[in-house]
């Protein structure tokens, strides 16, 4: 049986590390060829080698998504390296916790840059493309936090709940021309994402929670994109909420 997969283009943003990582590495596992972008080139360089050692087909696109031009050039880069782009996996992200008083404003700039104008700029960029062709999927990464609050992670859930939002919308504005949008909203994953986390109260209350459960692996998540873009074309899967069996909240 052929794979419907099997000579896709993808842009997988965010897959220096963790989910992105994971997720390039399981969708050119299927024959997709992939796009990876971040800011950090070695881990793409390394990461590519991989994917073609193995092999597959894979484009490095270094680019910082608090720049929307830059997220905007590596869809652009994809398209012209590849033809096409049928999957873009917006998972590029940040999550800089601290209690809201005392919050660096700069800091929470930062991550509304990324995690919410950076996958909209990306998404912008592939739209032309996708309709012109009447295919796309696109996937953006939320989280629990895009369900619900926590102390710490006000504008961390500002910026999830926000691309809750702009997915819903997003998909009304664009199913009839065959482009499909899913949103994944993974629990605890154990990934490097805690590690930027500047309060240490914060950071030390949230990895002692996360070593308290079996964690997500970026594998658990990256297993569940290729299920939902592997669907038939007439199947949007357009949420999933998944949590570690273990978490509560
Ligand atoms: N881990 C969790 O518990 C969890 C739970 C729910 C949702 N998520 C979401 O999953 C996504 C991936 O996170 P992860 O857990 O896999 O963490 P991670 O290992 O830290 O990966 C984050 C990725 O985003 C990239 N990134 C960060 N800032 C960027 C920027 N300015 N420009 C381009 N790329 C940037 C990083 O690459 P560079 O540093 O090389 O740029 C890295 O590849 C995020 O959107 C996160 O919010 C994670």
């Amino acid at each position: 049986m052929n794979d419907r997969l099997d000579g896709c283009v993808a842009l997988v943003t965010g897959a220096s590390s963790g989910i992105g990582e994971a997720t390039a590495l399981a969708l050119a596992a299927r024959g997709v060829r992939v796009a990876i972008a971040a800011r950090r080139r070695d881990r793409l360089d390394a990461l590519a080698a991989r994917i073609v050692t193995a092999g597959g087909e894979a484009l490095v696109a270094v680019a910082d998504f608090a720049d929307e031009t830059q997220a905007a050039r590596a869809v652009h880069e994809t398209e012209a390296r590849f033809g096409r782009l049928d999957i873009l996996v917006n998972n590029a992200g940040v999550m800089y916790l601290e209690p809201v008083e005392t919050a660096d404003l700069g800091r929470w700039r930062h991550m509304l840059e990324v995690n919410v104008l950076g996958l909209i700029a990306a998404t912008q960029a592939a739209l032309p493309g996708m309709r012109e062709r009447r295919n796309g999927h696109i996937v953006n990464i939320s989280s629990t936090a895009g369900r619900t609050g926590n102390p710490g992670g006000a504008a961390y859930s500002a910026t999830k709940f926000g691309v809750v939002g702009f997915s819903e919308a997003l998909r009304k504005e664009v199913y009839k021309d065959n482009i499909r949008v899913t949103v994944i909203e993974p629990g605890i994953v154990e990934t490097e994402l805690r590690e930027h986390i500047a309060h240490a109260p914060t950071q030390q209350a949230i990895n002692t929670w996360a070593e308290s459960m079996r964690q997500l692996k970026g594998e658990d998540i990256a297993n569940t994109i290729v299920f939902c873009v592997s669907q038939p074309d007439h199947v949007n899967i357009n949420e999933i909420l998944m949590r570690p069996t273990d978490q509560e909240r």
